[in-house]
């Protein structure tokens, strides 16, 4: 099984159907925290739902298309991370991150993604990475700007979020 030990207390592990319960109960927890940034909520309301979109996120991996992980801090489930889409065409992954409220500001994602970014250079080969983030997102944005990413631009109104639009801000870097 794939995983990638980030430090003694985190770790990365391809997203299995055994982690839907734990994985919907973060949700559950953090539901209202997600639905500030994420459209998907509303469409995530069972563990089912949760199955079936690890099971979806796996038939993408099976094709080389995405590769979702989920993060492990201390051996519990404290958000996911990983690349939704793969455009193997010209070598670009997408990158997407959440993580539970109360993991938050202790540096986890950024680690998270710096893992990512050496996993797509080396078992990807992939030769650019893209993070979008809502231009309100200051935590989100903080990540790409931390790690180096070149701000390319902004999207306008990239991003329907239940009852407003959002504009993303675009952050990408070069690896190869
Ligand atoms: C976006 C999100 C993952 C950011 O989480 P985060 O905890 O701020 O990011 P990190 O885990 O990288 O931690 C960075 C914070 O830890 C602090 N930190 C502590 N040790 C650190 C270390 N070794 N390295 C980097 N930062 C560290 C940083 O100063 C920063 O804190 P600050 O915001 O008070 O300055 C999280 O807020 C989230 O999941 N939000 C909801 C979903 C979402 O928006 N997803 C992204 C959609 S584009």
């Amino acid at each position: 099984m794939f995983s990638r030990k980030i430090s003694s207390s985190l770790e990365i592990r391809l997203t299995l159907p055994k982690y839907a319960s734990e994985i919907y109960t973060l949700i559950e927890k953090n539901r209202e925290f997600l639905k500030e940034w994420l459209p998907w909520l509303d469409n995530n309301t069972s563990e089912e739902d949760t199955q079936n979109f690890i099971q979806e996120q796996l038939i993408k991996f099976t094709k080389g298309e995405a590769v979702h992980t989920t993060i492990f801090h201390e051996g519990a489930i404290v958000g996911v991370a990983g690349f939704n889409s793969i455009d193997h065409t010209n070598g670009i992954g997408y990158l997407g991150y959440w993580l539970a409220e109360e993991f938050n500001g202790k540096g986890i994602m950024t680690q998270v993604v710096t893992n990512l970014i050496e996993m797509a250079t080396v078992d990807l080969s992939l030769q650019k990475i893209d993070i979008r983030c809502a231009t309100e997102n200051s935590k989100s944005r903080a990540i790409p700007q931390r790690l180096g990413f070149t701000h390319e631009g902004t999207l306008r109104r990239a991003e329907r979020l239940y009852d407003r639009w959002l504009d993303h801000e675009i952050y990408s870097i070069l690896i190869n």
